[in-house]
């Protein structure tokens, strides 16, 4: 039919959509660049970033994550606090909101139903509110006052790959905007950075035998699986956990690594499967410390690592990008390792039990 004349030469839409990833970065770098290879950005959305005291990023499941990352980018680039909320447990559970909030709505369709019911509350109390979508016509486009687009292509598969990909790109470009507005001097430019990233996941999509050797090394029996980081790491193992288990049904859970020993670390055993990240330098050393904790417990241990910051013994090591986009190189990995524990398992990859491609009810 024709959908699957879509998928091309690839077996599963979630695989062609991973291997998009590089091109869709590059368009990304194309949209939001002007002649004079600075950022184009609509002003209005640049003087809405002024004009806040505070952001409120609201979002669902993989969007969640990504907003997570942005909040760190903005933060850290322009100095705006940002608090990233869970759109469905912030419609009842509304912290005190600043003097001038903006609302950032992240959501690849645009389309769910617990972020909608958010905007809809904001805009009634008068705030203004940015969406940040793969798809400028959906109902959170237009019913906010601002769009940025993700410019992925259509996504078809359940467990999204491109649009976090493209959602933390496009993040990392707002902040850095936001940033030069206000004057703050950075030695990053994140169109260049990005054109690096790119290549860099082009590199990660030619090394699919080795990455699903890891599927079958680490997955192939267990009936659970750890993800752990620190900082920036943390973000991307919730958002590892999610796909594994979206398309795997394997049990699995992101932790900060420092929280481990506080609980979670009761349940590894022998041969626990515990995937960590290591792509940040000033907390390269406590992650592998943690490390060592559950090896000690009997874990089986992959280590995902940042050149530069790779240590020997390492797992998997993914090119060198800026530290903060870290997350769009680290995530390939575990996005291949969710699609391969998925087909070892013979499980339905694009189309998983239980889940939508896009939620719209509460
Ligand atoms: C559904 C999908 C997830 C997605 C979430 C948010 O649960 O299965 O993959 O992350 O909705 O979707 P959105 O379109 O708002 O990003």
């Amino acid at each position: 039919d024709a959908s699957d004349m879509e998928k091309g030469t690839y077996p599963h839409f979630m695989l062609k959509e991973i291997d998009e990833q590089p091109l869709v970065i590059r368009k990304i770098v194309q949209e939001y660049r002007n002649e004079q290879d600075q950022i184009k950005l609509d002003t209005d959305i640049r003087q809405a970033m002024l004009d806040t005291d505070r952001v409120y990023i609201i979002a669902a499941g993989t969007s969640y994550h990504a907003g997570l990352v942005g909040k760190q980018m903005i933060e850290k680039l322009a100095n705006v606090p940002v608090e990233v909320h869970v759109a469905s447990e912030f419609s009842y559970n509304m912290p005190l909101l600043s003097e001038k909030p903006l609302f950032i709505f992240i959501s690849q369709s645009g389309e769910t139903a617990d972020s909608r019911s958010v905007l809809v509350q904001v805009k009634k109390m008068g705030h203004p509110a940015l969406t940040v979508t793969n798809v400028p016509g959906s109902t959170l486009s237009r019913e906010s006052d601002y769009t940025l687009h993700l410019h992925a292509g259509p996504e078809i598969a359940v467990a999204s790959t491109k649009a976090y990909t493209a959602q933390i790109s496009v993040l990392a470009i707002l902040a850095v905007d936001t940033a030069r507005a206000k004057g703050i001097e950075l030695d990053f430019d994140p169109l260049q950075e990005l054109a690096i990233v790119s290549s860099a996941m082009e590199t990660l999509c030619d090394q699919k035998e080795e990455i699903e050797k890891i599927a079958s090394d680490f997955l192939e029996t267990t009936r659970n699986a750890f993800f752990i980081g620190r900082g920036i790491d943390y973000y991307v193992s919730q958002e590892g956990a999610l796909k594994l288990k979206e398309i795997s049904y394997i049990q699995a859970e992101g932790f900060a690594g420092g929280e481990l020993k506080h609980g979670t670390i009761a349940l590894i055993e022998d041969g626990t499967p515990v995937f960590a990240l290591a792509t940040q330098e000033n907390v390269n050393y406590s992650i592998r410390a943690n490390v060592q904790e559950v090896v000690a417990r009997g874990a089986n241990a992959c280590i995902i690592s940042m050149e530069g910051l790779d240590q020997e013994n390492d797992t998997f090591v993914v090119p060198k990008v800026h530290e903060l986009l870290a997350p769009l190189v680290s995530v390939v990995p575990m996005q291949l390792i969710a699609y391969y524990a998925a087909l070892h398992r013979d499980c339905d990859v694009d189309k998983p039990r239980n889940l939508a491609k896009s939620v719209t009810v509460e």
